[in-house]
This record gives structure tokens, sequence and C-alpha cells, in this order.
């Protein structure tokens, strides 16, 4: 059995990669293989993204890929994204594509506001800590100029203090509900450094208020973090034509097409089953943006499907109505986005991908987020109510399967052009390669 290492964070990193191989791999010289196989060649570039977190060894690829076409508030976006599941950018770009010439997306930001929260236990009169937290606010403000100054100066900075009585929940518990208006940062750096300043500055003025008693001046803050769920940091992504130009298959009417789409996202709007893979498939183009722009998917997924919950029922994200002879077809997600900061200068691909965005704002970037959120969405349930979804999967799975079964390029040729006409199963597409292999 493998020993617990002491002070593996202080191994060299080939020493590292010595240690997994030997202690956690079959064969230690395959393993040392493919990890130094993924290192980047440029030494620069690899350490840099060696310093990124703790105990790298390797690099782990995404591809990288461009849906282009996509048509958002009248300006025309290629839009770079990171995923490994085969036909997103395909569904993403036939979306695009077939939006491109019904006016595109329209997109607006209904709020940029962000929360955090200083959570703390106060055994004591609430009518007192009121009177307390209102006669501090000047000082929380005051105490937090040196992590504020530079934001203030751009426009933003906090934008209010507000303490909430929680006690109805948890015997004692208070909060201070901050919010805070970041520009074009994420600003999770800043709303932690302003909330743990607002945490010493209460527990300090507690101490000598004269309002409290002995026990009241102990306030006890247990943690002061940034939420993750920012329902008023929020943008609205749409789509519309009338029903006539919604022609998608030869076998479906324009309007039965645009009741079939109506009818799949209210029922993803009332059964949650649905609504969570319906909503996975909106996090399918959200998540690549999100990762190729440098930004953090954990806290974007946490928040969104907090926002699908919200009404207490998980719903779906998206919503579609067909009222005089117009289809329209849109989504609203909370979105949190820095387009500086973070990695958005320092990784070269990230920045990168915000150049091909045209130098976004977090604004712009969150119209644009959505926007492959709606389409990506669009694309599946579109193929959900017609066609159904194997087909163009599969289709995009084949070079997958024809990948695993290590066909040459000339038998993934022949493959690709006879899948053109014929069903692209798992099994057909295993029998299809063994054929030709065996020349039948
Ligand atoms: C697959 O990654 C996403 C879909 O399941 C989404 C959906 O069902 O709407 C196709």
């Amino acid at each position: 059995m493998t020993t617990p290492i002491q002070g593996f964070s202080k191994l060299s990193k080939e020493e590292k990669i010595n240690w997994i191989a030997d202690n956690y791999t079959d064969n230690s010289e395959a393993t040392v293989q493919i990890l130094k196989k993924y290192w980047n060649i440029d030494n620069g570039l690899q350490k840099l993204h060696d310093e990124f977190i703790e105990n790298t060894i390797s690099n782990y690829y995404l591809p990288f890929g461009i849906a282009p076409n996509f048509l958002i508030n009248d300006k025309l976006y290629a839009i770079p994204m990171a995923i490994e599941e085969s036909s997103v950018v395909a569904a993403a770009s036939k979306a695009a594509k077939f939006w491109l010439d019904k006016g595109g997306f329209k997109t607006s930001v209904l709020g940029t506001e962000k929360i955090g929260q200083v959570h703390f236990i106060f055994k004591g009169s609430s009518e007192k800590l009121q009177e307390f937290i209102e006669k501090i606010k000047s000082i929380f403000i005051n105490d937090t100029k040196s992590i504020t100054r530079n934001m203030e100066k751009r426009g933003g900075g906090i934008t209010s203090i507000e303490l909430r009585d929680q006690t109805h929940k948890l015997d004692h518990y208070y909060q201070l509900h901050c919010k805070f208006e970041t520009l074009d940062a994420m600003g999770a750096n800043f709303i932690n450094s302003c909330l743990e300043q607002f945490a010493t500055t209460l527990k300090r003025e507690a101490q000598t208020c004269a309002l409290f008693n002995e026990d009241e001046k102990g306030i006890e803050v247990v943690m002061s973090i940034l939420s993750n769920y920012v329902p008023e940091c929020l943008v609205r992504a749409e789509v519309s034509c009338p029903v006539d130009d919604l022609e998608v298959e030869q076998s479906v009417s324009p309007k039965e097409f645009a009741e079939k789409m109506v009818r799949a996202v209210n029922i993803a709007n009332v059964e949650p089953y649905r609504a969570v893979t319906h909503n996975k498939g909106i996090m399918n183009g959200i998540d690549a943006v999100v990762l190729a722009t440098g930004n953090d998917f954990r806290a974007v997924e946490a928040g969104i499907h907090a926002y699908a919950a919200k009404d207490g029922s998980y719903r779906s994200l998206t919503h579609a109505s067909l009222e005089d002879g117009i289809f329209k077809f849109w989504i609203e997600v909370p979105l949190a986005l820095g387009t500086v900061g973070g990695l958005t200068s320092l990784h070269p691909l990230v920045h990168l991908a915000l150049e091909i965005l045209q130098k976004p704002s977090a604004r712009e970037l969150m119209q644009i987020v959505a926007v492959a959120g709606l389409a990506q969405n669009f694309a599946a349930v579109r193929s959900l109510v017609t066609t159904g979804i194997q087909e163009g999967h599969m289709k995009m799975h084949l070079l997958n399967i024809l990948n695993q079964m290590s066909a040459s390029d000339d038998e993934k040729k022949t493959l690709i052009a006879y899948f053109k006409k014929n069903a692209a199963t798992h099994n057909a597409v295993v029998e299809a390669l063994q054929n030709l292999r065996n020349n039948l």
C-alpha cells in the first residue's frame, strides 16, 4: 500500500512526477512520458502555467474552437469556446447562422451588482445592533478607503451595507449584506478584501460601543465571503422572428416547429428532471465561453443553477412564446464576469480570446456569454423536437470513435463520407471500420 507523503509540495516537478508515476501508475516510464509530452516547448510559457496552481506536473488540454457569425446587437462576433464535448461548437455555429439573417441576437444588461456577506453571531438586542450598524456605516466606508480608492475613481465601489437579521433561521445569526459594483473586474478579491475589513471594523467598534453591555460587545464573526449567487448581476438575450421564417426541416412546418419549441421549453419550466438537462445544454455554451475567456466557470455554474431554482422549483433558464405570429426565444441569467484581472492578462490564450471578442467590457462579455447559452439551447431543443439529438451528435462523435479505434486518415475519410448517408451509431461505426479493414 502507498504510504502518505510529507512535503510533496516541496519536491521539484521531476520528483513529483517520479513519485506519482512510481506510486500510483502501472507503467512509470509511460506515465513520465505522457506527462512530459504535454509540457510546452516554450519554457517561459510552461513556467507560467506551472505557477497558476500548486503541484503542477503537466498541462491538461481542452480544444479551443471558434463559433463564427454571431450577430449581437448588430455587431458580428466570432466566439471562442473551450470545450471537450463534440457538437457544441458545431451547434452554436449552426444557431448563429440560423439567426444571422433574422436580425441576430438582441441583448441587454439588467444589472451589475455583486453581493458579499459578513456572517456573524450577536447575542443581544437586535434594536441596539441595528442602531450600532447605522452609526458605524461611515467607519466601514472609511476603513476600506485604501481598497476602494482605485475602483471608486473608475466609478465602482461599495454600493450598500445592510444589516440582515437571520435569527429566525439560526439562533443569534446576523449578516452584513453588502453590494458592490466592480466594473470590468469579476471582483472576488476586491469584495473579499472589503468584507474582511468590514469584519475587523465590526469587531473593533463593538468593543467600545456604549450601547452594548459586556456580552453584546463580543460579536463573533463566523466568515466573510462574496456570494456567487448574483441575481442582480443579470443579463437577457433574445431572438425573435415572424413564425413563417422558421423553416428548419422539410418534415415540419414553421408553425408546427414554433409550437414544438414552445412546448419543449414549457416542459423544462415545469419538470425539474427535464429542466436540469435543458439547462445543462445551455451551460455547454456558457461554460465554453466563460472558460475560454479565463473566467470562473464554477462560480458561474453555482450562481446560475441557484437562479434557476429561485422560485422554489428548478426551472428552465430559457423561455419561448408564440404570439401574434411572432416566435420569441429568450434567456435571463446571472453572470459575474471579468475582462480585467485574474487570468485575463496572464494566460496568452485567454488574452487572445478577449482580443477575438474585440476586447469586451465585462458588460459586453455578459451579453456574449448569454447569447452562447441561448444559441446552444436553441440548437439542442431544435434537434430534440425534430430529428432527435443522436443524429447530429453521433456524426460529431464519429471522429472520437474512429480515433479510439486508431483509424488511419484514409479510413476516416471513407467512413465520414459513408456516414453522411447512414446512421452513425457506435456499433455501426465499429462494424463499418471492421468491414473496411476486411475489404468487405
Ligand atoms: C448534451 O450535452 C446537451 C443536451 O442534452 C441538452 C438538452 O437536452 O437540451 C442535448
